[in-house]
């Protein structure tokens, strides 16, 4: 990645996140300021922002829930651009039917925000990423992160057969980077790479990884899915060959103590 001109400040909120832990390591490595929201900054669950390079010059911390609007204001101010990937997400829901809930206010935050971007003086880009996997910063888990590890885990004896599209963590972090820098970039991007039946990615694993305890039969299911991210490719966009990002998760599950050798 090339250095940016200057110290150009921006805003990541959900900051401790997966993915916007990635967004914050290439920001701070090119040269950005970068105001990172976290909700509570004392919590050790955000204590690897602070470990990484240039951090200690380049970002600094602000507290605030997406629902405190002195605290966000707080945090964009004197910012040029604003990544904004907090969200509440469905594992550490406890209302009926979180999947619903998380795609609907999904859907109509980025409806909103396309809309208001129409009437304002705000370019606003929107990301769209299919499920994202690869090796986690934060010391937690993450509902995404559990989709490779429950395979590796095992206790599963038998899993439909389902279609899955997947992005790396980093190819997700460069897209967001890429949208805010590159002038030509406009409205909506779908960021996905491969997609996955169960099965395949189970006999991937293995091929991997003999050693892991996985599924052993496969309900069948049809349904495909297609998504394209040709329009981000246009824009320059390039993804990690499928191994790559195994190798990388398994091997910070296994340092993490996420995943256990033996
Ligand atoms: N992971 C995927 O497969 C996937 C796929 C498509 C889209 N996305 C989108 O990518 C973004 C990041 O997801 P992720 O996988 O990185 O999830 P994550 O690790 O769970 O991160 C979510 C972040 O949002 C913060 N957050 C949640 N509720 C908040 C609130 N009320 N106020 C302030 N912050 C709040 C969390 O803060 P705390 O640590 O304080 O809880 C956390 O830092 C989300 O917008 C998600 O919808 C993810």
């Amino acid at each position: 990645m090339t250095e940016v001109e200057g110290k150009q400040r921006v805003c990541v909120t959900g900051a401790g996140g997966y993915l916007a832990s990635w967004v914050i390591k290439f920001l701070v490595s090119k040269g950005y300021m970068v105001h990172g929201t976290v909700r509570d900054p004392g919590d050790m669950k955000n204590a690897h922002l602070t470990k990484l390079e240039n951090a200690s010059e380049n970002l600094q911390l602000f507290k605030a829930d997406l629902l405190d609007y002195e605290g966000l204001c707080a945090a964009t101010d004197g910012c040029t651009g604003v990544f904004h990937v907090a969200c509440p997400v469905p594992a550490r829901s406890n209302v009926p039917n979180p999947e619903e809930y998380y795609c609907l206010g999904k859907t109509v935050a980025e409806s909103e925000a396309l809309e208001y971007a129409k009437s304002s003086e705000f370019s606003n880009i929107t990301v769209c990423p299919s499920i994202i996997i690869g090796p986690p910063l934060q010391p937690t888990m993450n509902a995404s992160s559990l989709f490779l590890l429950t395979l590796l885990k095992g206790g599963i004896e038998s899993l439909e057969n389902k279609a899955r599209p997947v992005v790396d963590v980093r190819d997700v972090a460069e897209a967001l980077l890429l949208a805010y820098e590159k002038p030509e970039a406009k409205g909506r991007y779908i960021c996905t790479s491969y997609v996955l039946r169960m099965q395949d990615l189970v006999n991937k694993l293995k091929s991997l990884y003999p050693n892991y305890n996985y599924p052993k039969s496969f309900t069948a299911i049809e349904e495909d899915v297609k998504m394209s991210s040709e329009k981000l490719q246009n824009l320059g966009w390039k993804y990690r060959p499928l191994d790559e990002t195994i190798v990388d998760a398994v091997k910070r599950y296994e340092e993490s103590g996420f995943l256990s050798k033996d």
